[in-house]
């Protein structure tokens, strides 16, 4: 027996020693007699020559394969003749002279070449994606995903956190997109939910005298998928029993950052800065603000007090507002720009467009500004501090719409005008979220989850003006992106079910559907809080991939199919009886005809 090494190892030290590799064929080309077999595992490449004077089953073997053929081969190593050195390739200085070599699958023409980097329809990745997880991507992220929650879990342990599973066959838990039931063949009529998150099962940890939870929890959510969100995704899930903010903070900084320098190599400094709601969204339009560069947004409200402009004395007089963003001189954007993309990010955030003006040496010019006074230019200079060159972008309406509208742009402006620095992680804390915001048919409902405790000064607006009372969740956010939230509990049943009540429900609903929680905080509920972290999220943004499903063996697509199984699949009939449910007509013949245009699952 020979010994096995793996493809990518071999090195000038090993010339003259048998080794035996298995791979897949990488490349293959005849030249003058020989064979080149370049064989691939998932450590790297190593070029096999085999001899046309070699044993005729060698010589066989050496016909037959083709790309992604299953080989092993066991032969010696040794350095390649002078001047054929691929200095490339790490393996670039030595070859594997094959003695033998064995078939052990065939493969069927790949539909991509898996050493080809030009990119490749998603659609096709996805299909064939067991193919795609043999690319360099694929191995390299599905690996730093491996470190990262190896490191999660060591640290965690460190730290004296103890892992528990939960179950995910759950009573629906409210963190606010719509649940992906199981129905219940034994009790029909009645379905389980697959847990959004673990939340209340980690807060009845706590009061079950766990001290220190975490998990690394699936959680699905049946929403509309995008870059950052897939229905199932992983979330290193935290509860801690004594703590206030601060705890949670530093452990979470703790935990991230272990992982961050195992998986990327790369060190987070701490602390990590700090920045309230209220002032997220003054500065940055977001709550989610990408503070990698500067660029904020200034209000102007009290400029245009009493201006001829139609939009923004309208949006003074309803007591909404008139943000500012200066974009410094250069030749972009141009008013196509501007009249383009950048005033549909603006309405897409629901603005009724973008004004814009240029200050020059001598003056302003733009289409807005003939029709704003002296005093209002000058102003408007003096606040954004704009110079000879630079553009002002101006959005008018409710606070909350003129700054998200602006935000969008600022994002827009920052990456067409390349302000970001591509090579950097800027993770902040977001804090003082308010707890609920306005239910769009009426009443509120909560910003985070119910749990969440409210800001000690501002128990007395729950009834009077509950938009205004604060709560204690904060977010870490990265480069623009929510990489998790967490919040300090209620432990108190009759601050809960103060909660439950501005939230619209009565007595007899919070008890059928929380009365187990709130019976567990009647046994003497530890204080506690805790937090959740997008596992997906933070390796993609690690890896600087522009999407989650780059960091998932197996996604959906983002119209929530999988090419690759077919799944979701056609349920069949005895399948629905099992369970006592039956398809409405119309949904049966939405199935028929997808049946017949053979796109049924
Ligand atoms: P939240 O709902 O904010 O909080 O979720 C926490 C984090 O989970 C990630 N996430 C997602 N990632 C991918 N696809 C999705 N569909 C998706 N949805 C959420 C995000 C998000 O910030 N139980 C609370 C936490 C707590 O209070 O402790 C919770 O789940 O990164």
């Amino acid at each position: 027996m020979t010994e096995r090494r793996l493809c990518g190892s071999l090195r000038p030290g090993d010339s003259g020693t048998a080794v035996t590799c298995y791979g897949w064929v990488h490349h293959r080309r005849d030249h003058g007699g020989l064979t080149f077999v370049d064989l691939r595992d998932h450590s790297g490449v190593v070029q096999v020559v085999i001899n046309a004077e070699a044993a005729p089953p060698l010589r066989e073997v050496a016909q037959r394969v083709r790309l992604e053929f299953v080989l092993r081969v066991r032969g010696s190593v040794r350095p390649r003749p002078a001047g054929s050195e691929n200095p490339q390739l790490p393996t670039g200085a030595v070859e594997l002279v094959a003695e033998e070599a064995e078939v052990l699958a065939a493969a069927e023409t790949p539909p991509f070449v898996i050493g080809d980097p030009r990119p490749v329809d998603e659609q096709v990745r996805l299909r064939y994606r067991y193919l795609d997880l043999r690319r360099e991507r694929l191995q390299r992220n599905l690996r730093a995903r491996h470190r990262f929650l190896m490191a999660l879990r060591a640290e965690a342990d460190r730290l004296g956190f103890v892992e528990v599973e939960t179950p995910t066959l759950v009573p629906s838990t409210p963190e606010g997109a719509r649940d992906f039931l199981v129905p219940s063949r034994l009790i029909p009529g009645t379905a389980w939910a697959l847990p959004q998150s673990p939340q209340l099962y980690k807060q009845l940890c706590m009061v079950g005298g766990l001290d220190r939870y975490m998990q690394i929890a699936r959680c699905w959510r049946d929403e509309d998928l995008r870059a950052d969100r897939q229905f199932e995704f992983t979330q290193l899930d935290v509860e801690m029993a004594f703590v206030d903010e601060e705890d949670v903070f530093a452990a979470l900084e703790q935990l991230i950052g272990a992982a961050w320098g195992a998986a990327f190599g790369r060190a987070l400094p701490r602390p990590w800065p700090r920045i309230s709601y209220r002032e997220a969204l003054e500065r940055y339009g977001s709550d989610k603000p990408d503070t990698r560069f500067g660029h904020e947004l200034v209000t102007v409200t009290d400029v245009f007090a009493a201006t001829g402009l139609r939009v923004f004395a309208d949006a003074v007089a309803a007591g909404g507002a008139v943000r500012a963003l200066r974009i410094p001189a250069g030749e972009r954007p141009t008013r196509r720009e501007l009249d383009g993309p950048w005033r549909e990010a603006a309405v897409t955030h629901g603005a009724a467009g973008l004004a814009y003006l240029w200050r020059w040496a001598d003056g302003w010019e733009g289409p807005i500004a003939r029709h704003l006074s002296a005093t209002e230019l000058a102003g408007l200079g003096q606040r954004t501090g704009a110079e000879a060159g630079d553009c002002v972008c101006l959005t008018a309406g409710p606070a909350a719409v003129a700054g998200a509208a602006l935000g969008a742009v600022r994002l827009l402006a920052a990456r067409e005008l390349g302000w970001i620095d591509g090579e950097v992680e800027h993770f902040l804390w977001v804090t003082e979220f308010p707890m609920f915001e306005p239910e769009p048919s009426g009443g509120v409902r909560p910003l985070h989850h119910p749990f969440t405790q409210v800001h000690a000064d501002d128990w007395g607006k729950l009834e009077s003006d509950p938009l205004a009372v604060r709560s204690r969740a904060y977010d870490i956010v990265c480069n623009g992106v929510e990489m998790g939230s967490g919040s300090i509990r209620i432990t108190r049943p009759e601050q809960q079910g103060a909660i439950f009540r501005a939230l619209g429900m009565t007595e007899a609903e919070a008890q059928s559907k929380f009365g187990f929680l709130l019976s567990a905080f009647r046994h003497g509920a530890p204080p506690h809080g805790g937090f959740a972290a997008g596992i997906d999220r933070l390796v993609m943004v690690g890896l600087r991939e522009p999407s989650i499903r780059e960091v998932i063996a197996f996604p959906k697509t983002q119209t929530g199919a999988d090419p690759m199984t077919g799944a979701p699949t056609a349920v069949t009939a005895d399948q629905l009886r099992e369970v006592g449910l039956a398809l409405r007509p119309e949904v049966t013949a939405v199935r028929a005809a997808a049946a017949d245009a053979g796109a049924g699952g």
